[in-house]
């Protein structure tokens, strides 16, 4: 077995890996967090801790799921709000964590709900032993306006509860952030501004996930009703993604724990090559448990194996200069859909989506019930490509436009 070190510094902090439990019922007490440790999880965001003054009281059900096919978990939506055990109990549980697992990174989530809170919660944990902080500026379903993603999308706000925090703690200090905003940037900084010293994103989506067709209510029901509340998982990665890129491109040296639908090794090299040096992970291991790590950081070993790098950070943010505007993209080419008749099975999948939803490009050949591809109406959109269930679809050859810029050539492109 292939390995290699995946250690990296975040923040000042050395992870032994960077993959970390993100701040949710997944490190909701000791036990939990213990055996988290033990299998393998460079890190812990333990459940958010919040004032001892606000009281949770949680909705059941709380939970909803957007299935598709066989796929139980395209997205996850949930309804639950900050750590229901008490301020006591947490701090005790971060106290005997740090003592048994010294060499793992331990970082205390909390929520105030005003300045006073957000410096005295910090203060604590502090004592408490915990290596970093996030603030929890992002929960979409807190019953209080004060706490949550509407703090989150206020970045003044943001600004003062940061500086709050920082006067409560010199521990290195991460800002968790809310999708539920047009430009995570201006959030972003005033929050660096108030002296985070780096970003967590994203918190989850707010969603109404699915509605009871004969019930005519929102799910989960809760004595007839239902709210507007978090949505996470493999569902939200493109949203984590992209915010995460454009932080990364818009803040220099900004340094950004990646979270948001992370289950397999290759999102997380996703996350990395965009920008993230930690992974957060929630609704994959609430659906598959605790031992995904084992195949994280063997995936992940194995990749930087295969591109030859032997320190993670080698590959943080390699993919951001790739990403650039619409209008800079090279409009000079089409690449022709080339379809291997070896592997097709003859579905029709690919003639009945480019006839219903492209440019009724592919010819059916009814007898032999295989494809054809006429160059004349094919746009090169390769919706062809994706719905085809075995893969026999790739990218062929490759023609000028004839609207292509004078003297343009298609050697060298990058397909
Ligand atoms: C049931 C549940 C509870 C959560 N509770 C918290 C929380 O207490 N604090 C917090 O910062 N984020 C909380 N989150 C958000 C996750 O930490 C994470 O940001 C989000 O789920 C996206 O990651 P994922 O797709 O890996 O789940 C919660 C998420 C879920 C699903
Ligand atoms: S690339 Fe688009 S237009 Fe061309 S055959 Fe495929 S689906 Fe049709
Ligand atoms: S979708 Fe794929 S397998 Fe189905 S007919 Fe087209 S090329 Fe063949």
């Amino acid at each position: 077995m292939i390995k290699k070190d995946l250690s990296i510094n975040f923040l000042g902090v050395k992870f032994p890996n960077p993959f970390c439990l993100s701040s949710s019922p997944v490190g909701n007490d000791y036990d939990m967090c213990k055996k988290a440790y033990e299998v393998g999880w460079g890190g812990i965001v333990f459940k958010t801790i919040g004032p001892k003054s606000y009281i949770i009281n949680e909705v059941s059900p709380r939970f909803d799921a957007l299935t598709k096919e066989a796929e139980p978990f395209v997205g996850f939506k949930n309804m639950e709000q900050i750590a229901e055990h008490s301020l006591e109990e947490n701090l005790a549980d971060l106290r005997r964590l740090k003592k048994e697992f010294p060499n793992k990174v331990l970082i205390a989530s909390i929520m105030g709900n005003d300045e006073q809170t957000w410096e005295e919660l910090a203060r604590l944990v502090t004592e408490a032993g915990a290596d970093m902080i996030e603030m929890n500026l992002s929960c979409p379903q807190m019953t209080s306006h004060a706490m949550g993603s509407d703090v989150g999308s206020n970045p003044e706000l943001c600004k003062k509860y940061c500086q709050a925090v920082k006067r409560g703690s010199k521990l290195p200090m991460m800002a968790k952030m809310t999708p539920n905003v047009t430009d995570m940037v201006v959030v972003a900084k005033a929050c660096l501004e108030g002296g985070a010293d780096g970003i967590a994103a994203i918190n989850t989506v707010k969603s109404v996930c699915n509605v009871d067709l004969q019930k005519m209510i929102g799910m989960p029901i809760v004595n007839g009703k239902s709210s507007i509340s978090g949505y996470s998982g493999k569902a939200v990665k493109p949203i984590a993604l992209r915010f995460i890129q454009q932080m990364r491109t818009g803040i220099p040296g900004i340094e950004i724990s990646g979270i948001g639908g992370i289950e397999t090794w290759e999102d997380a090299a996703e996350f990395i090559l965009l920008g993230a040096k930690t992974l957060q992970v929630t609704t994959a291991i609430m659906q598959y448990g605790y031992r995904i790590v084992e195949d994280l950081t063997n995936g992940l070993m194995h990749y930087m194996d295969e591109q030859g790098v032997d320190s993670l950070e080698e590959l943080v943010g390699k993919a951001n200069k790739n990403i650039i505007p619409a209008e800079d993209l090279d409009r000079d080419y089409i690449v022709y859909p080339e379809i291997n008749k070896d592997m097709c099975v003859g579905c029709g999948r690919c003639y009945i989506s480019c006839y219903d939803g492209a440019h009724q490009a592919m010819i059916w050949h009814e007898e032999e019930r295989k494809p054809e591809c006429d160059h004349n109406k094919c746009v090169g959109c390769h919706l062809c490509a994706l719905v085809c269930p075995v893969g026999a679809i790739s990218k062929g050859e490759v023609v000028l436009k004839k609207t292509a810029k004078p003297g343009r050539s298609i050697k060298n492109i990058r397909l």
